[in-house]
């Protein structure tokens, strides 16, 4: 077996099975915002990564990517219904997200997440080299740093939750809470999207294990955790570049006419998810089409919503709800060839990624709680002529970073409908302000700065950090 000397662990691994046009299996980047911000970083330093392939079954051999070794875990059915769709995404992912969507407890998903997780453990102790730095990623894999550190004593752990870590009053609701609180107090360092989300931890060790807790450090047995604050970033220049070069420019011009010229572009790229606030957006959209503040023949909403966990109950009513919505609006305000909202599935690559980013006046980004939101930091990067309006929702953790953004509270109707207004028909000098002081944020804290900051505060012999590439 394989061996390495830095090892992530998450859910998923960075590629994912998917069928190609000719009917062909092919491997791409799975969607979604943790891929986005390791894979970037992986690409040069000698690794290997964790993970599920996707689907189920035994596990399949798969080939390096970019230098770094693929190392499945394979997940029955029964795993996926019990742990990936219901204690993750059924129980965690909701709570977590501040309940806007109920979360439903069953002793049977808990005893699946410490099956899978068990599994993680097990699977990581093998190909962690002796005293290896592994890095778990996310609510999925909670319990993995205790389950490890009984495992591999030896190794130097570092657990980071990409979405919110809600408050005390929330967390209290799980059956399983000091289960879930020990699993990651395993790690020697738990990285958090924002302070309040180390606040929200620190409070909760001491509440439910009693044990004394700052919000930098943590005393669990003979041991110090430390914990903190490390906002997850994007590769900013590679962004960039792909946005300023020939062929993206082109293909952003070639959208343009194909939507007909419109004055404004308004764009929405979301994961097909109930936190993203794209049924609150569809209303104000709606409603200013019906008032006339907002005219079908100017402006065009591209709302790209990629189908996410699809057999999840919650995650098939959205869809239904926002077909159905999407259908009425374009019934009710398109014309024959304009349509009010062009309405896309399908995942994009990269460089079309980047020519929607330039063809955006608005960028639409409105979750009514996320973790941080790389669409908002993607859009950003990618506005290289520093024009553009980003409509933020204050409950982004991007919103921290990007505070010259137009933000926004999606719960508030009419704030919403006019933070779309105030962004559509800002004045082009006050857009390029805010625009140039939120790229010349990016570019110093990009992943690099991230994962630089996190590793260096997980590996002290700094032997980790100076593999890394330098920041832009
Ligand atoms: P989340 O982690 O909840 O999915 P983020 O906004 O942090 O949300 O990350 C989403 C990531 O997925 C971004 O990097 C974005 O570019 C990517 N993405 C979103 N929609 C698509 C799509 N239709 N095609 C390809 N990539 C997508
Ligand atoms: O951090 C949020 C997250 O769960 C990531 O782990 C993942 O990149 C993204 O959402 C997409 O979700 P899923 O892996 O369930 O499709």
């Amino acid at each position: 077996m394989r061996q390495s000397s830095l090892v992530v662990v998450a859910m998923r691994l960075p590629i994912d099975d998917s069928v190609a046009p000719d009917g062909a299996c092919e491997w791409r980047r799975s969607p979604g915002g943790l891929v986005s911000a390791l894979h970037p970083l992986l690409r040069n330093t000698p690794a290997t990564w964790v993970g599920w392939a996707g689907g189920s079954g035994p596990a399949p051999s798969l080939p390096d990517v970019d230098g770094v070794h693929m190392h499945t875990v394979p997940l029955s059915l029964e795993d996926l219904r019990d742990h990936y769709e219901g204690f993750a995404n059924a129980t965690l992912w909701p709570l977590y997200h501040d309940a806007v969507e109920q979360p439903e407890h069953h002793r049977r998903w808990w005893e699946a997440y410490q099956r899978v997780n068990q599994r993680y453990a097990e699977a990581t102790a093998e190909v962690a080299e002796p005293g290896a730095i592994v890095w778990v990623q996310d609510y999925h894999l909670q319990l993995v740093p205790g389950l490890l550190r009984a495992l591999r004593p030896d190794l130097r752990i570092g657990y980071f939750l990409h979405v919110p870590f809600p408050p005390p009053e929330l967390f209290m609701q799980l059956p399983r809470r000091a289960e879930l609180l020990h699993g990651m107090l395993g790690a020697d360092l738990v990285g958090f999207q924002r302070p309040q989300a180390a606040h929200n931890f620190a409070q909760l060790a001491t509440k439910v294990l009693g044990v004394a807790a700052t919000d930098r450090r943590i005393a669990v047995d003979d041991r110090v955790v430390r914990i903190g604050a490390f906002p997850v970033s994007i590769d900013t220049a590679e962004m960039s570049a792909l946005a300023a070069s020939a062929e993206v420019a082109e293909r952003a011009e070639r959208f343009r006419r194909d939507l007909g010229e419109p004055e404004r572009v308004i764009l929405s790229v979301d994961r097909m998810d109930y936190t993203k606030g794209i049924e609150q957006r569809l209303t104000a959209y709606s409603e200013l089409l019906a008032s006339g503040h907002v005219k079908v023949r100017d402006t065009v909403l591209v709302q790209v919503a990629v189908p996410s966990r699809e057999r999840v109950g919650q995650y098939q009513i959205l869809r239904e709800r926002v077909e159905r919505e999407v259908g009425r609006i374009n019934g009710e305000f398109g014309r024959v060839g304009e349509p009010a909202i062009h309405y896309l599935t399908q995942p994009f690559d990269r460089a079309e990624l980047a020519a929607l980013y330039r063809v955006a006046d608005v960028m639409a980004v409105t979750p009514l709680r996320d973790g941080m939101n790389l669409v908002a930091k993607e859009y950003v990067a990618a506005r290289v002529d520093d024009t553009g309006a980003l409509l933020l929702s204050e409950f982004a953790g991007a919103a921290t970073e990007l505070s010259q953004a137009y933000l926004v509270n999606p719960h508030d109707l009419e704030g919403l409908k006019q933070g779309l207004l105030s962004a559509l028909q800002a004045d082009p000098a006050d857009v390029t302000t805010r625009m140039r002081a939120m790229r010349e944020h990016l570019h110093r804290h990009d992943i690099t700065a991230w994962a630089r900051s996190y590793l260096s505060a997980l590996d002290e012999t700094g032997s980790l950090v100076d593999r890394l590439p330098a920041t832009h």
